[in-house]
């Protein structure tokens, strides 16, 4: 018997595609070719499930090129590149992959803060320039993580695991803003407390976005926010590219508008705004904040699990547009 056609859109573990292989007949991008999206339309034609990691954008268009395609799973817990409302439009099934990345993630969003509130990257270029000759009383001093003011805008499950990192280990005074405030226990559980977008620009000593990207959340940093915080303040992104004006932070960092930033995402990534590059307060990674070997085995898996769900048994495990399974 023939089994159902699918193609994983980029490289991913060896093991998940011999998993896939079991149900599917599999077409596979090991050898991570960058393909266009005339390449990636032409490979999805004839297919009923596509495996995507978060680049490859999904839409009407799309979608009525490939009228076969029954499932699109998402190897990220974002889904920006996913048209929902197209997609259940055209009852193909959407899914992400939450929870398995929540704790490694805030992991990662506390290592960003913690390097950029104390210059750790810069330091490092510093020394590694063959600079460091003395050492000076003020040389690379940063500011306090411990006991300081946390803002967390977009307070879901990663938000609330950085708050209770900041709360429970580094006494830190956790303020939230997010479309709607936490039960009270949950908001107990993170020590955190509801504030305006305003005041959380105002009193954060160190500000991390965690909130989906959307068009309500582009550039929802922009000059504007970025003029009302501290200018002890540090601004860190985990979130996605084109949530904070690139090109505004970059002009805040080099006038000194705020002290510092951290950043693991960018507006049009894989590309870095080029005054990013240059100014020195700023620490930058490429889009890693779940990437640890048992994680993103975890979402490969999960992304996996999602097509042997839906198109071998009939129940995937994490959907987002669920409507259309009715
Ligand atoms: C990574 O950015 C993800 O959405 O999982």
């Amino acid at each position: 018997m023939n089994k159902p056609a699918i193609l994983v859109a980029r490289a991913v573990f060896p093991e998940v595609i011999e998993k896939l292989r079991k149900h599917f007949d599999v077409e596979h991008n090991q050898a991570e070719e960058t393909w266009s999206r005339e390449q990636l339309l032409a490979r999805l034609k004839g297919k009923v499930g596509a495996f995507t990691t978060g680049g490859e954008r999904i839409d009407a268009d799309l979608l009525k090129a490939c009228p076969g395609l029954r499932i699109c799973a998402n190897m990220a817990v974002g889904f920006n590149n996913f048209d929902l409302a197209a997609m259940t439009a055209a009852k193909v099934l959407a899914t992400n992959t939450p929870d398995v990345l929540t704790e490694t993630t805030a992991d990662f969003g506390f290592a960003l803060l913690m390097a950029t509130a104390r210059r750790v990257t810069e330091s490092e270029h510093f020394l590694r320039a063959g600079k460091w000759d003395k050492w000076s009383y003020d040389m690379f001093a940063g500011s306090d993580v411990h006991g300081s003011t946390l803002g967390i805008l977009g307070m879901g499950r990663i938000g609330q695991g950085i708050a209770k990192r900041g709360a429970h280990g580094f006494g830190m005074k956790v303020i939230y803003h997010n479309r709607s405030h936490l039960a009270p226990a949950l908001e107990a559980e993170c020590k955190a407390t509801y504030a305006s977008k305003e005041q959380l620009l105002r009193e954060a000593d160190h500000l991390v976005l965690v909130l989906p990207y959307s068009a309500q959340s582009h550039h929802a940093i922009g000059a504007a926010e970025l003029a009302q915080m501290k200018p002890t303040a540090t601004l860190v992104n985990i979130a996605r590219g084109g949530i904070v004006d690139d090109a505004a932070l970059a002009k805040a960092l080099r006038e000194k508008r705020i002290a510092a930033a951290g950043l693991d995402v960018f507006e049009g990534e894989p590309k870095v705004h080029p005054d990013l590059l240059t100014v020195p307060n700023v620490v930058l990674t490429p889009h890693i904040a779940s990437a640890t070997v048992p994680t993103r085995l975890a979402m490969a898996n999960l992304a996996a699990d999602n097509l042997i769900g839906f198109l071998v048994h009939g129940k995937p495990l994490t959907p987002l547009n669920p409507e259309v399974l009715a």
